[in-house]
């Protein structure tokens, strides 16, 4: 029970690796609060209904889990997506609207800036806290598909390495977690990998539960990749 009463945010909270997550704090009593575009009461001890997109909604959600609870042990930064697919656009980068490249770094990318610059402050104060950015293996091979989704994941590298280095005296860790494909949705086990399989979504959540953890102290500023070899090259084809 090693999360026992440990405030934790999750952003993208009410689906796929998001939920998942949620559900395990919980079972070890954290005290779970979710953002994400709805509030969802039924799977989380707080929800907030808050774009990542909105600091102004960020902060607000931000002080009153604060006044509540005197503090934020941990954030994890799981919104996300690639734009063409959420937005339903499905067109390749060279036709894809402004709107959907604009949500692409947004959501992606700029999300979890807000989310660090509205908790980074209560953290160094405590001195204590990790914040877990949620990458893919697209920021680190690159894709031709989802060109803007690729940048803002390859953009979270940089803010982990640099919460890390401004978080190292405070006792505040980042890390991030780039996985290929995840079985949140039945089609990704089209994509292929070296393992030929894709991840379980409770993979994902044991690798971004370790590294919350105490046993994780001396680990700040990497990114983990969880893709079955995907990122070391060898696919002979991108999906
Ligand atoms: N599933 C995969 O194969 C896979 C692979 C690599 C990386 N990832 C990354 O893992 C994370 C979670 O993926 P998933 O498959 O579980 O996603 P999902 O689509 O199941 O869940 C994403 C959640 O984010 C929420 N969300 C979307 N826009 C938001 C916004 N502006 N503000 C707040 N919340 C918002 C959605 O409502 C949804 O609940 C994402 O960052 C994704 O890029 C997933």
């Amino acid at each position: 029970m090693e999360f026992k009463d440990k405030v934790v945010i999750i952003t993208g909270a009410n689906s796929g690796i998001g939920k998942l997550l949620s559900e395990h704090f919980l079972k070890q009593e954290a005290i779970v609060v979710g953002f994400d575009i709805e509030k969802n009461d039924n799977i989380h001890v707080l929800s907030y209904k808050v774009d990542v997109r909105d600091y102004r909604a960020i902060e607000k959600s931000i002080s009153e889990i604060v006044k509540l609870y005197q503090k934020i042990d941990i954030v994890i930064n799981c919104a996300g997506g690639a734009s063409s697919r959420v937005l339903n656009e499905n067109k390749p980068f060279e036709s894809l609207s402004l709107n959907a490249i604009d949500w692409g770094i947004d959501v992606n990318l700029k999300g979890p800036i807000y989310m660090a610059r509205a908790v980074i402050n209560q953290m160094i104060k405590q001195k204590n806290g990790v914040i877990i950015n949620v990458g893919s293996v697209s920021g680190v091979t690159g894709s031709k598909t989802a060109v803007d989704y690729a940048s803002a994941k390859s953009g979270l590298i940089g803010l982990t390495k640099s919460l890390a280095l401004l978080g190292a005296a405070h006792q505040v860790r980042c890390c991030m977690v780039s996985p290929g494909p995840v079985l949140t949705r039945p089609e990704m086990s089209k994509m292929t990998t070296p393992m030929a399989r894709a991840c379980s979504p409770l993979e994902v959540v044991d690798l971004i539960m370790y590294l919350c953890s105490e046993k994780a102290a001396f680990i700040s500023g990497d990114n983990y990749m969880i893709d079955g070899a995907r990122s070391c090259g060898g696919m002979k084809h991108e999906e």
